[in-house]
């Protein structure tokens, strides 16, 4: 799938959650599950040269992407790591992730080890899609490769389960019709174009939850 598409389409979603902790100069944050690393380099332009990013993913290959990605931003450090496994040299004051959860065995895990990996007072925020509310045609989306397909609509659940101050939490889905980067957006996921049909892509949800102090 190509991040920068993603991006694109997910761009207000992923501003909004950043800024929605404040993140900002000399913050630490970790990236869980960075893939090609675009959230990571969007959190170290954040954070600056002060701060640290933590780019961490369980395959290596996405690691050698990231830090081809990142190469310009030396407060980008990348890890090969299960979230299950997240054991960071430092606390962070933010663990990020977005389109990891519905990947691994076990939401639940993952966003303990991301909470445990964070100092109290800081902030964990995960986005996550609920893709059979997206809609193509006015038909449902699916992800049979995606273990967690709809995670999303759990979300606020998990976080409060995983023992965080759950301080905000929205759905954001963009839509579209026709030509533009919503279809295209689409088309990579599903190989097949919608042509003229109308198109919402998978609703993403975003829980800002808060690490008691
Ligand atoms: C769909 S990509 C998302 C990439 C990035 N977070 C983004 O939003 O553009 C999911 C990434 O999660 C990684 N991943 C899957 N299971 C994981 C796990 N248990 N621990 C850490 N990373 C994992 C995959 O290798 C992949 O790079």
């Amino acid at each position: 799938m190509p991040d920068a598409l993603r991006d694109d389409v997910y761009r207000r979603p992923l501003t909004t959650a950043l800024e929605r902790p404040g993140l900002g100069p000399g913050w630490r944050c970790a990236d869980v599950g960075a893939g090609g690393g675009d959230v990571s380099v969007a959190l170290a332009e954040l954070v600056g040269h002060e701060g640290r990013v933590y780019a961490v993913d369980s395959d290596p290959r996405a690691r050698d992407e990231a830090a081809v990605v990142a190469a310009a931003f030396s407060q980008v450090i990348c890890i090969t790591q299960a979230g299950e496994d997240l054991l960071l040299p430092e606390p962070v004051d933010l663990a990020f992730c977005r389109f990891l959860l519905m990947h691994v065995l076990d939401p639940a895990v993952v966003l303990d080890r991301m909470r445990r990996a964070t100092r109290p007072g800081g902030w964990v925020v995960a986005q996550e899609p609920i893709t059979s509310a997206g809609r193509v045609a006015g038909r449902p989306l699916s992800m049979p490769s995606a273990r967690h397909a709809d995670v999303g609509a759990l979300l606020p659940a998990l976080a409060r389960a995983a023992e965080l101050d759950v301080v905000d939490a929205w759905a954001e889905a963009p839509a579209g019709a026709g030509p533009g980067p919503v279809a295209e957006y689409l088309e990579s996921l599903t190989d097949v174009s919608p042509g003229d049909d109308p198109v919402v892509l998978p609703p993403l949800v975003t829980v800002v939850g808060r690490v008691p102090s």
